[in-house]
């Protein structure tokens, strides 16, 4: 084979997949495992969602609603949008490949901060668009440095508020006047994925946002039900934006973008607030006690608004990833964004929470970090 690849393309680092919990269980020679690593929701789908899924599975011989009608419908009734100003994808990560492709064409820039979500610079990448990219400020999005990186060729910044990995929110006061000092020509996306769990009073007045670009710059928020809605797994999630912005994305999503079971089972989770509160609130509980245990460990934590935090083990986080992998839990090893004694632990069930901590406890102590 002598077909070429473009320097752009090759130079990618692929998005490191997780393994099967099967395959780490024999190849650890342990069971049971869990995993406390991706941030997801430990309680699983909602059960309406699996009853409608369940419904819904003698019709996959169509093709999908490519409007997503009832779902943009339900969503904008519930958020006071119109459907104009949604966008569905599969998954959020689609849309932040969706906005990509519609704004940038070779040499345009991006700005994101780092570290931040990964798949930002991998899609700006693919584009052949370049990254600007800005180290977190304390664990927070250096806003300021941000604005003074703007240039003429500026297309898009992403900030995901809260960020993942260290779990900060954007203070709203910095926020508002950050982006009332962006230019009209950029586009800024509020990656939301966790703005379920945050506190009320530090969530952004994204609808306000969105609405009133007249003379400032459009924002777009992006929203996810692979977290506090549980379906990580259909890969569904949706944009927020100014119609015109929806409209452009139109043009570059593929016709049935979002599958038919993703649809049904994103509707009936929205509908089920009961499922959605008390994930929210034992995602609180199970926060409040894996950091009130990690402290009891000698580990200082991090306060986060996700349902995910950092701790600090005191070592090479990458050998206690190791060492935890051997007890049959799977965490997140920060050394490969630079936070070498750190590691990101996902809230689990209570049951899972109380392994994590035996677990870390006991690695710990074996390495001599504490
Ligand atoms: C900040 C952030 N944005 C986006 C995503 C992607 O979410 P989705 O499952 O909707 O593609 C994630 C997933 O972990 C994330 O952490």
């Amino acid at each position: 084979m002598k077909i070429q690849v473009p320097d752009n393309i090759a130079s990618i680092v692929p998005y490191p997949p997780g393994k099967p919990l099967e395959e780490l269980e024999r190849e650890y020679g342990v069971s049971n495992s869990i995993k406390m690593a991706s941030n997801e929701n430990p309680w699983g789908p909602s059960p309406k969602a699996i009853e409608a899924i369940r419904e819904a599975l003698t019709n996959l011989h169509r093709y999908p609603d490519g409007s997503g009608y009832y779902l943009v419908h339900a969503l904008a009734e519930k958020l006071g949008f119109t459907a104009a100003e949604i966008v569905l994808g599969n998954g959020s990560n689609e849309i932040i490949e969706m906005l990509v492709k519609a704004y940038v064409q070779n040499g345009d820039e991006v700005i994101t901060s780092h570290p931040s979500f990964l798949m930002y610079q991998k899609i700006v990448q693919v584009r052949g668009g370049v990254n600007i990219v800005i180290p977190l400020l304390v664990m927070h999005h250096d806003l300021a440095t941000i604005l003074s990186v703007i240039t003429a060729k500026t297309r898009l910044i992403f900030l995901d508020n809260p960020n993942n990995p260290t779990g900060c929110p954007i203070k709203l006061t910095d926020l508002y006047s950050f982006l009332s000092a962006v230019p009209e020509s950029v586009l800024v996306v509020l990656d939301e994925a966790y703005v379920d769990f945050m506190d009320n009073e530090l969530q952004p007045d994204v609808f306000s946002l969105i609405r009133n670009s007249k003379g400032r710059c459009g924002v777009v928020s992006l929203r996810t039900f692979s977290k506090a809605y549980g379906l990580a797994g259909l890969r569904i999630g949706y944009g927020l934006m100014p119609s015109e912005v929806a409209g452009n994305l139109h043009r570059v999503r593929q016709p049935f973008n979002v599958n038919q079971l993703a649809q049904v089972g994103a509707l009936a989770a929205l509908a089920d607030e009961d499922f959605y509160q008390q994930t929210l609130q034992r995602t609180r509980q199970g926060l409040n006690y894996l950091q009130t245990e990690v402290a009891k460990l000698g580990c200082k934590s991090y306060p986060a608004q996700t349902n995910f935090f950092l701790v600090d083990v005191g070592g090479d986080a990458t050998v206690l990833y190791e060492a935890m992998l051997h007890k049959g839990v799977i965490i997140r090893s920060m050394k490969p964004y630079g936070y070498t004694d750190m590691v990101r632990i996902t809230v689990g069930s209570a049951e899972e929470n109380q392994r994590c901590l035996a677990a870390l406890s006991a690695c710990l102590l074996e390495l001599a970090y504490v």
